[in-house]
């Protein structure tokens, strides 16, 4: 039980007030209570600490029920799009994905960056029984660093939900990114679909049929989600800086899947590398 204690006295490394920080600390305190109770019974009931792959379908199932059936396309499509030597998971929460990357085999190192003190609390227990492969380290969309993270390294970098809690996310975050690091490809999950005009679709692959022309359902979906995404404050403008680096011949778009899962529209690209 002495990693419980050990990750517990790092929490007053940082005290923001605001109201993510509280909601999703408190969302991610309840789960790492439930973790730390786990644990605790089988420590003292086996002697042996659980199987780190059941641990994580346990807490998956307790967060969310539905979802955790929609897992295999999102790690596939993640595992299918690894490049470089460096993994790193922005807004990682509980390590959800991180934690997924490792059961399902992946040996690079992930940094899971993350706003939140319990859930890095929960990416740090796992990474512990799962031999430190995760690195969970503080981050702030609004003021980003990644000096964690060797410069020049080759770089994968994805966000699964976490932009979309940034209304305006600005340039920055990207061009850190694309200056510091050597060869870079991104992967966005993120509910923006709206923010799309199917018309810029037209480089998708040839499993989304989202390449016909504008449909009135199309229409009609894209008008409830942008409506849902401004009332609950998410992100208006992913889609935009992505267009503007692309313009400015930073990145280049390789993969757009509207709706890929759901509310969450698959964006994939990588640095422009002038041959
Ligand atoms: C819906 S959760 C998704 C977590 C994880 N990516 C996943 O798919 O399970 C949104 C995450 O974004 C994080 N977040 C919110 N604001 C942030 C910020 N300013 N900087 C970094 N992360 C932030 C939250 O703490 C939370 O972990």
């Amino acid at each position: 039980m002495e990693i419980i204690d050990l990750i517990e006295n790092n929490n007053n490394d940082d005290v923001i007030n605001n109201k993510i920080y509280i909601n999703y600390n408190n969302y991610w305190s309840k789960l790492w209570i439930y973790l730390k109770n786990i644990i605790q019974n089988n420590i003292i009931h086996n002697n042996r600490y659980v199987d780190p792959k059941l641990l994580f379908e346990i807490i998956c199932k307790k967060e969310c029920k539905d979802r955790v059936l929609n897992y295999d396309p999102i790690i596939k499509m993640l595992i299918n799009n690894i490049e470089g030597d460096v993994i790193i998971d922005l807004g990682s929460g509980w390590g959800r994905y991180a934690v997924n990357l490792i059961n399902n085999g992946i040996e690079k190192d992930i940094y899971a960056l993350e706003y939140t003190t319990y859930g890095r609390n929960i990416t740090q227990y796992f990474s512990y029984i799962m031999n430190n492969q995760i690195k969970s380290f503080f981050f702030n969309y609004y003021n980003p660093d990644f000096s964690m993270i060797e410069k020049n390294s080759d770089v994968f970098v994805y966000s699964t939900y976490s932009i979309e809690q940034i209304k305006n996310i600005s340039i920055k975050v990207f061009l850190q990114i694309l200056e510091r690091f050597n060869k870079v490809k991104g992967f966005h999950l993120e509910p923006i679909g709206w923010q799309i005009n199917n018309y810029h679709c037209s480089f998708n692959d040839n499993n989304d049929d989202n390449n016909d022309d504008n449909n009135d359902d199309d229409i009609k979906k894209d008008i409830i989600e942008k409506k849902r995404c401004i009332r609950v404050k998410y992100n208006t403008n992913l889609w935009s800086i992505l267009q503007k680096l692309k313009n400015e011949k930073k990145i280049d778009i390789l993969k757009v899947i509207k709706y890929f899962n759901g509310k969450g529209t698959l964006i994939i690209w990588k640095k422009y590398i002038n041959t």
